[in-house]
């Protein structure tokens, strides 16, 4: 019983990490990013001036600016941006 409890409590855990998120569509992603464009291009990816220093903050920082959008994007469509950034610019390895 106390082990199907934890069970649940780490499927939601896991369902709620970013890393839920790792795998999009990059191409979906080049397509969602136009929407972005009204504020920055493309950039302030760039490793020498970005901030993002990892998949993960990459991850967190897009969903961050795709929540600014009113309907927010879908988680699925967040895990395409994040996609397409980190192969067009940051390179991270995905995890
Ligand atoms: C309301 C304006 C605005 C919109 C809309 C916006 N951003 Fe941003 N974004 C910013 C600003 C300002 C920064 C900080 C830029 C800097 O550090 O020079 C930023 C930074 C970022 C960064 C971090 C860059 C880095 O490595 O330092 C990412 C990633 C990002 N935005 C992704 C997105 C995505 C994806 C979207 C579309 C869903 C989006 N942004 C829409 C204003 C916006």
């Amino acid at each position: 019983m106390r082990l199907a409890v934890c069970a649940a409590a780490l499927l939601a855990a896991l369902a709620a990490s970013p890393a839920a998120l790792a795998l999009g569509d990059a191409d979906k992603g080049a397509k969602l990013h136009e929407a972005c464009l009204q504020c920055h291009g493309t950039n302030v990816y760039v490793p020498r001036k970005a901030n993002v220093k990892t998949f993960k903050q990459l991850q967190a920082e897009t969903a961050k600016w795709c929540d600014y959008y009113n309907p927010k994007f879908s988680k699925l469509e967040v895990a395409d941006l994040v996609a397409w950034l980190n192969r067009e610019f940051y390179k991270f390895p995905e995890k």
